[in-house]
């Protein structure tokens, strides 16, 4: 039979950064030495307490639907956190649980956007966000950061991509892929802007604990209680708590819209998984020895990186105050030829630099800036160093 599919699945593009993540374990499983650079979770191992609560839930039959919007217990561990970390006081009717962020995410576009919608991305912008914008009928404006700006949102960037049409604006601080951080006193001219033009804002948090050189992250929803009541904010224990496979992920925000996407989530997925609810709560609730010693050993590869970075003649790169990703710059070297073929853009670097050097790094055409390449540290800094070594004899080549 001729099988149609929907326009939505004909033009969704699936994860490039999954994507470059399975090219990399399939060379790997040949046996190939790779470096890679590619991964946007943490390696290390989820704290030995975090494991321990899911066993119990597992022994005590915790094993079966729970609420679909997520236990009382978890969403009042949430409330209890927003508190303690951003001041923020929601009731668990503001809080919904969700199978990962991004889940949550999704949800946010499907009871909010529709077709004729406008919603303002900063670019580079994690490429999940435009995705989802568009499997909702919905047109992301993108709005672009400059490099020599550290990639640091401003009001003055946002304001003219304004239209009538404009719903919601997105923010990503700390950023994927940049690492940069919205300044506490551009979060307040935004925060004014969202007010003044009756916007709501999403707010994505999940790097939020992941913050070096003395950066703290603040939440805009925590800027008064105006922003609060349009500010739809988005975390997750993924990456705070080396937890991605676990798919915990949360929002909080207006009791309207979070109802609403409780009911999306009760009719598509139903509740995330109850075992991993049980050790979200021990994650949040308990000791923060673990994020601390990561944080401490991404700030050391982070330093390091860079340093070696700054090195490479042609590449340029920010000092990123978060996340666990480098943005470098290495459109100095398009226009080389390399194995008989040209490298004009970040696809071609990238392909290049895999082949080549045998390093897994994701173009930056995929965040929205195809002069940059994306490199991610949360891999053993032994690792990194090879790395780098491969890249800068690879980009050595293309400099003759
Ligand atoms: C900016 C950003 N937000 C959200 C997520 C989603 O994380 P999760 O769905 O595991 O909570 C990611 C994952 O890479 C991310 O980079």
């Amino acid at each position: 039979m001729t099988i149609n599919l929907s326009s939505r699945a004909r033009n969704a593009s699936p994860s490039a950064t999954l994507a470059i993540a399975a090219i990399a374990k399939q060379m790997k499983a040949e046996g190939i030495d790779v470096v890679d650079f590619g991964l946007g979770e943490p390696d290390f191992e989820t704290p030995a307490h975090v494991k321990e609560a899911a066993i119990a839930a597992i022994r005590d039959g915790f094993t079966r639907y729970t609420a679909a919007a997520g236990i009382d217990e978890l969403k009042q561990a949430i409330t209890t956190k927003l508190k303690r970390d951003n001041g923020l006081s929601y009731r668990p009717a503001e809080v919904i649980v969700s199978c990962g962020s991004k889940h949550s995410l999704f949800n946010i576009a499907e009871v909010l956007f529709e077709s004729g919608d406008e919603v303002i991305v900063p670019a580079p912008y994690w490429v999940t966000y435009t995705e989802q914008i568009r499997l909702v009928d919905a047109r992301p404006v993108i709005v672009q950061t400059r490099e020599e700006d550290g990639f640091h949102l401003t009001r003055e960037a946002l304001e003219p991509a304004i239209t009538p049409k404009t719903k919601a604006i997105l923010l990503n601080s700390p950023c994927n892929p940049t690492g940069a951080m919205v300044p506490l006193e551009q979060l307040r001219a935004i925060a004014a802007l969202a007010v003044e033009r009756d916007l709501l804002v999403i707010s994505d948090e999940a790097y939020e604990s992941l913050t070096y050189d003395g950066h703290a992250h603040t939440s805009i929803a925590s800027l008064g209680e105006e922003i609060k009541s349009r500010t739809i904010l988005v975390n997750s224990v993924s990456k705070a708590y080396a937890m991605t496979g676990w798919r915990i992920g949360y929002a909080a925000g207006p009791a309207e819209i979070i109802k609403a996407m409780g009911t999306i989530q009760s009719q598509v997925t139903s509740n995330p998984t109850s075992i991993a609810q049980k050790a979200a709560v021990a994650a949040i609730l308990g000791p923060h020895d673990d994020l601390r010693a990561m944080v401490i050993e991404f700030d050391r590869r982070r330093k390091y990186l860079i340093d070696r970075l700054h090195a490479i003649p042609g590449i340029t790169c920010t000092n990123p105050e978060g996340a666990f990703y480098l943005f470098p710059n290495v459109s100095s070297f398009y226009g080389a030829v390399a194995n008989g073929r040209p490298i004009r853009n970040s696809a071609e670097m990238a392909t290049y630099l895999l082949q080549t050097a045998r390093v897994v790094l994701v173009p930056g055409s995929e965040f929205g800036s195809d002069a940059h390449l994306r490199l991610s540290y949360a891999t053993p800094i032994e690792s990194i160093s090879k790395g780098v070594e491969r890249i800068e004899r690879a980009l050595d080549v293309l400099r003759r």
